[in-house]
């Protein structure tokens, strides 16, 4: 696009101007600099009622940032965390909108000190070498000073004190939510509902199995009997999955003495969670007897008591001993033979 500028003489330019080239290398032109609109001056820097209004709704503002922060507490005790998914949207909502009103009001109530009651004049800088001058340092620190004074921190102590009474307030959630981070874990990653005479069911509907309904070559998935009594199902049911499997005992490679009477007429149970970093591991080969697990494709064979044949899985999946109890229904006969799951550091101490 060619723009037409007035002509002017050669090597010169108009008072308030500047010159530029041709873009065919011919003389240079002036063009006029439009200078800055005349200055405007807001409500509040005329009208004393106006500021004290815009003063006001600064403080409303901060005032609200503070009442968000407090709501995002309140939610984080009020909305306890059941387990359910409704718990976790309660909570997970009162605390975000709380967050969400009191970050919204900050800043809000920045902007709006800024734009209504600071310095509002135009101001020009030189360019200047990345790295001031010493004296440009001084007069930056100068400037900083005056632009203290000229916010008027000193002068309005109620706009000064809501923003440090809300700046205050909020890092609070942040710190009640390390709560979080405790109790100790105690024994909960060594120990699942599993013990001595509770009933393998099926999952979801918990219906008991018998052993004479396991056919050869099926899986179920399995749950322990009572899981939808306990106050935290969904935390219990992650650590006690199981895979139920029924295969003939001779297709064994392996056979440890010390797990002849953990399975029942060749139906194996084993923990769903793989060791590597605890998918359900719920793909199984009936004709390999392979368990893979979907995640990053570790392989378990059942007939070496699952041990890793590939993937990053390190251990072996944790087996359930098994009997049949008087009426003929799957039974386990004690916990996990070791914690399931991901491994972590203290494991081998318990
Ligand atoms: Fe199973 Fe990674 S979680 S292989």
């Amino acid at each position: 696009m060619t723009v037409e500028h007035p002509p002017s003489p050669k090597g010169s330019s108009a008072a308030g101007g500047g010159t530029v080239s041709t873009r065919d290398g011919g003389p240079p032109q002036a063009f006029q600099n439009p200078g800055l609109p005349a200055h405007r001056h807001r409500m509040a820097d005329t009208d004393p009622t106006a500021a004290k209004r815009a003063e006001r709704q600064v403080v409303a503002l901060f005032a609200l940032s503070a009442l968000g922060t407090v709501i995002a507490m309140v939610a984080y005790f009020a909305f306890q965390l059941e387990g359910d998914l409704a718990s976790i949207q309660a909570s997970t909502l009162g605390i975000g909108l709380g967050m969400a009103l009191s970050l919204f009001a900050l800043g809000a109530g920045a902007v709006h000190w800024a734009k209504t009651l600071m310095p509002d004049a135009e101001v020009a800088e030189e360019r200047h070498a990345i790295r001031g001058s010493d004296e440009t340092r001084a007069a930056a620190v100068e400037i900083l000073g005056t632009g203290a004074e000229e916010s008027g921190i000193g002068r309005r102590p109620l706009i000064r004190n809501s923003l440090l009474g809300a700046l205050a307030l909020f890092p609070l959630p942040g710190v009640i939510l390390l709560r979080d981070l405790g109790p100790l874990p105690g024994d909960v990653l060594t120990h699942t509902l599993w013990d001595e005479g509770v009933r393998l069911t099926r999952d979801p509907t918990g219906t008991p199995i018998k052993a004479s309904e396991v056919t050869l070559g099926s899986v179920y998935h399995v749950i322990p009997e009572g899981l939808d009594e306990v106050s935290h199902p969904l935390e219990e049911k992650a650590k006690a999955a199981v895979l139920l499997i029924r295969m003939d005992r001779a297709d064994m490679q392996e056979n440890d003495p010390a797990r002849q009477d953990w399975d029942v007429d060749g139906i194996y149970a084993y923990s769903k969670i793989c060791t590597h970093v605890g998918c359900p591991v719920a793909l199984y080969e009936q004709q390999t007897h392979h368990l893979l697990c979907p995640c990053h494709q570790s392989t378990f064979d059942v007939t070496q008591y699952c041990k890793v044949i590939f993937g990053p899985a390190k251990r072996a999946l944790p087996q359930l001993p098994i009997a049949v109890d008087d009426e003929g229904y799957l039974v386990a006969q004690s916990d996990f033979n070791e914690p399931v799951g991901p491994s972590y550091w203290e494991r081998g101490e318990r």
